[in-house]
């Protein structure tokens, strides 16, 4: 379609792709036939969505690892390139939240978040950088939160995480100026997916993660003269 800022198939690399956000980003994207590399660490559930996404006509691939460790990360690159070539759109999505009082928090949790939120998210945004300025042409999307924005009660560690990728994304959109390479975060309030699973919360008024998808398919269908920043989202009932 004219206009957009990239060609009509797009190369799609999703992190956190086996579930939630990343799962709804996968299927609403299916929708105009662009080809997918998805990762998370659940093989079989990231087996069952790409087998799903080949049935739909579009083609797929995924790998299993840890999105803030390096050497997973270099061998999805290498993957990513022999697969597909390149890629035009990274949506950097993949998180962890643990909530509570500070002072209940653990080092553990500490180390998985950030490894997790801000570290993932500077490995992926690292490697896919040079690939997007080569070609002057791409989109970054992050999902940050609408904790990215703001503070909240029990949400210390989780908000610190998102406040770095907010800022790690500012820093890197000054960056970017004079170029056709775009970066976004995306900010949602409280989506219903698996990671309320278990947990004691009333998912009736949370936004879907159909929502969220249909925000970050806005984002990559932008025109060439609009440059999104971040979308705040929260959800319609109150
Ligand atoms: N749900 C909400 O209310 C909400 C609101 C605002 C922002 N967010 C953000 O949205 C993003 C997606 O969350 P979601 O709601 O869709 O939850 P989700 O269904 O639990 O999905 C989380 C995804 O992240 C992946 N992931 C987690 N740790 C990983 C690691 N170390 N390495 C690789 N992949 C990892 C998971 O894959 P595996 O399980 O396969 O590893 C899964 O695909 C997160 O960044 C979260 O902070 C969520």
């Amino acid at each position: 379609m004219k206009g957009k800022i990239i060609s009509d198939s797009l190369r799609i690399v999703i992190t956190g792709g086996s579930s939630g956000i990343g799962e709804a980003v996968a299927f609403e994207m299916a929708k105009s036939n662009h080809c997918f590399f998805l990762m998370g660490r659940n093989d079989g559930r990231l087996k069952k969505i790409v087998e799903s996404l080949h049935s739909l006509g579009c083609e797929a691939h995924y790998d299993v690892g840890n999105v803030g460790n390096e050497e997973d990360t270099e061998r999805m690159f290498n993957n990513i390139k022999q697969k597909l070539g390149g890629i035009d759109v990274l949506f950097a999505n993949a998180g962890v939240g643990y909530f509570g009082n500070l002072e209940d928090l653990t080092i553990e949790q500490y180390d998985e978040q950030f490894n997790t939120n801000v570290k993932g998210v500077f490995l992926w945004m690292n490697k896919t950088l040079p690939l997007l300025k080569a070609q002057n042409k791409g989109q970054i999307i992050v999902t940050s939160s609408n904790l990215g924005l703001k503070t909240a009660a029990k949400c210390s560690l989780y908000a610190a995480t998102k406040h770095a990728v907010q800022a790690m994304v500012g820093c890197l959109r000054d960056e970017l100026k004079g170029t056709m390479v775009k970066v976004a975060t995306i900010n949602p309030g409280s989506v219903d997916t698996p990671w309320f699973d278990g947990k004691d919360v009333d998912r009736n008024k949370m936004l879907s993660s159909s929502d969220v998808a249909k925000v970050v398919r806005m984002i990559i269908d932008q025109n060439e003269t609009s440059n999104i920043d971040h979308i705040l989202l929260l959800p319609g009932k109150s």
